[in-house]
C-alpha cells in the first residue's frame, strides 16, 4: 500500500475541521488506512509549542521567531509523525503545513517566501505533500465564522483572528497564487459549498487521480 501526504490549507474558518472528519471517514470506507494531524502540533512537543504560538498578545512574537518556532514544530511532527506514517503505507491528512507559512508569515507577514522555502528544504528531507485541497473562503466571511468559532467554544487560540481583515485578505491571495503555480499538486474547493458538496468534490479528485 502507498501512503499518501495529503495536507489541507485555506485562511480563518474556512471549514477544514470538518472536512478532514468527513475525509477520513470517507477514506475508510474505501479501505484506506490514515491518520490525521494538524499543524502546529501534532506531537507532544509541537503541541506545547502550538500553545506559545497560538495563546497571548498579538505581539508576542515577531515573525522571525514566530517562523522559527513553527518550523521546530514541523521538523518533530515530520520527523516523528508524518515519515513514520508514511513508511507504513498510511495516508497522512494533515490540517495546515508549510504553506501556511508561505501565506501567513511570507504573503500576509511580509517575510521573504524564498526564506521559508530555503528553511523548509533544509529541515523536510525531501519530503513534499502529494496533494493539496485548498478550502477558499473571503475572509470577510471565514473570520466572522470563526470568530464566532472561538467565543461559542472559549477558546483561547485566537491569536491570528485578531489580526485585521488587510492580513487575511493577503493570506487568501497567497494561497491562490500557490493554487495556481501548482496545478497538479493543488484542487481548489469554494468552501461557502455545503459540506457533503465539498466531500464529493475532493473524492471525485481523488477517483479522477486514481488513487481510490
Ligand atoms: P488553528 O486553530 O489550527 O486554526 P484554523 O482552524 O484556522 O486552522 O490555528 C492555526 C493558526 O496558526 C491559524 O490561525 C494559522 C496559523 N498558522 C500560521 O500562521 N503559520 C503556519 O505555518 C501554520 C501551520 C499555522
Amino acid at each position: 500500500m502507498t501512503g499518501r501526504f495529503v495536507t489541507i490549507e485555506g485562511g480563518e474558518g474556512g471549514g477544514k475541521s470538518t472536512f478532514i472528519l468527513g475525509l477520513g471517514l470517507a477514506l475508510s470506507q474505501k479501505g484506506i488506512q490514515f491518520q490525521a494531524t494538524r499543524e502546529p502540533g501534532g506531537t507532544p512537543g509541537a503541541e506545547e509549542i502550538r500553545s506559545l504560538l497560538l495563546k497571548g498578545s498579538v505581539k508576542r512574537w515577531d515573525r522571525m521567531s514566530e517562523t522559527l518556532l513553527l518550523f521546530a514544530a514541523r521538523r518533530d511532527l515530520i520527523v516523528n509523525f508524518i515519515r513514520p506514517a508514511l513508511k507504513q503505507g498510511q495516508w497522512v491528512l494533515c490540517d495546515r503545513f508549510v504553506d501556511s507559512t508561505i501565506a501567513y508569515q511570507g504573503g500576509g507577514g511580509g517575510l521573504d517566501v524564498g526564506f521559508i522555502k530555503n528553511l523548509y528544504d533544509v529541515i523536510s528531507e525531501g519530503l513534499k505533500p502529494d496533494l493539496t485541497f485548498l478550502l477558499d473562503i473571503d475572509p470577510a466571511l471565514g473570520l466572522a465564522r470563526a470568530t464566532h468559532r472561538l467565543a461559542t467554544t472559549q477558546n483561547e487560540e485566537g491569536r491570528f483572528e485578531q489580526m485585521p481583515l488587510s492580513f487575511h485578505q493577503k493570506i487568501r491571495q497567497s494561497f491562490l497564487d500557490m493554487a495556481h503555480e501548482n496545478p497538479d499538486r493543488y484542487c481548489l474547493i469554494d468552501a461557502t459549498l455545503p459540506p457533503q458538496d465539498i466531500l464529493q468534490l475532493a473524492m471525485e479528485h481523488l477517483e479522477k487521480k486514481g488513487w481510490l
